[in-house]
C-alpha cells in the first residue's frame, strides 16, 4: 500500500507539477482531439444523462468539457478543477468559446480541495490523477465526491516494468517523475484500495486486461464504482 507523502515530499511535487503544466499549457491537446476521443469513450461507460453532475479532475486546458457539458445538458452541471493557473486559462477560452454555460472551473490541489461529499453522479479523469503529488488522497478526494453508486472513470498510465517494454517504461519513469514531479504510484493498484467496485472495460483492442499485453502502451482504463 503507498505511504502517503510528507508534506514537504506533497509541496515538491506539486510545484514541480505545477511549473510543468503550466509551461506545456500553450502545446497542450493541440495533437489532435485525443482527449475528446477518450471523453466519447467515457460517455458509453459514465452513463450520463441530462440534469446531471459530473467532475473533470485535473481538467487541463478543458478538451473534454465540450463533450461531458452537452452530454448532462443545460440542466446538469460540469465542474472542471486543475492546478495549473494556465491550463485553466485554456478551458475559460474553451468555456467562453463554446458557450458551456453549465461548466465551473476551479482552481486547487485536487488532493485536497473541499469538493462538495456525495455531490457528483459522476467523475472522470483523463491522464490526470498519476501526475497529482498524493495519489490515494486524490482517489479518496473523488471517491468523497460521487454520491454512492457514483462512477469515476480513469484513462491514465501504467509505468508498470513488464516484458520487452521494461527498459522503455523506466526511462518514462525517469522522464514523468523529473518534469512532472510523478509520484511514482500505480493508479489502478491505489483505486482497487479506495473504491468497493472496480470494472475494466479495456480501451478498444485490449478490452478486460489490466494493462496490454507487455505494458505497451503503458496506459489503463478503470471505471470504479463508489458503493454505499
Ligand atoms: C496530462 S494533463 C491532462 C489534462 C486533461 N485531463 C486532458 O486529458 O487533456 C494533467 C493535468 O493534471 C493537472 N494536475 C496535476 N496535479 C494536479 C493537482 N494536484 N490538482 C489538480 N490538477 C492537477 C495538471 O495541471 C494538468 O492539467
Amino acid at each position: 500500500m503507498p505511504t502517503t507523502p510528507t508534506e514537504d515530499d506533497h509541496s515538491r511535487r506539486l510545484r514541480r507539477g505545477q511549473r510543468w503544466w503550466d509551461l506545456v499549457s500553450s502545446i497542450h491537446g493541440s495533437a489532435g482531439g485525443q482527449t475528446t476521443r477518450v471523453a466519447e469513450l467515457a460517455l458509453r461507460h459514465l452513463s450520463l444523462r441530462s440534469g446531471q453532475t459530473v467532475l473533470d479532475l485535473g481538467c487541463g486546458s478543458g478538451a473534454a468539457l465540450p463533450t461531458l457539458s452537452k452530454a448532462v445538458g443545460p440542466s446538469g452541471r460540469v465542474v472542471g478543477i486543475d492546478n495549473s493557473p494556465k491550463m485553466l486559462a485554456r478551458a475559460e477560452v474553451v468555456v467562453r468559446q463554446r458557450d458551456l454555460v453549465n461548466v465551473e472551473l476551479r482552481r486547487a490541489d485536487a488532493t485536497r480541495a473541499e469538493i462538495e461529499p456525495g455531490a457528483f453522479d459522476a467523475a472522470y479523469a483523463c491522464s490526470s490523477i498519476s501526475a497529482m503529488p498524493d495519489v490515494p488522497a486524490a482517489l479518496t478526494s473523488v471517491s468523497g465526491s460521487l454520491r454512492p453508486g457514483g462512477r469515476l472513470f480513469v484513462f491514465d498510465m501504467r509505468l508498470e516494468p513488464r516484458g520487452w517494454s521494461t527498459p522503455g517504461i523506466h526511462l518514462l519513469r525517469w522522464i514523468y517523475a523529473a518534469s512532472a514531479g510523478w509520484a511514482g504510484v500505480d493508479v489502478l493498484d491505489a483505486a482497487r484500495d479506495v473504491f468497493g467496485d472496480i470494472a475494466l472495460p479495456g480501451f478498444p483492442g485490449h478490452e478486460g486486461r489490466e494493462q496490454p499485453e507487455a505494458g505497451w502502451p503503458p496506459l489503463t482504463m478503470f471505471v470504479a464504482t463508489r458503493t454505499p
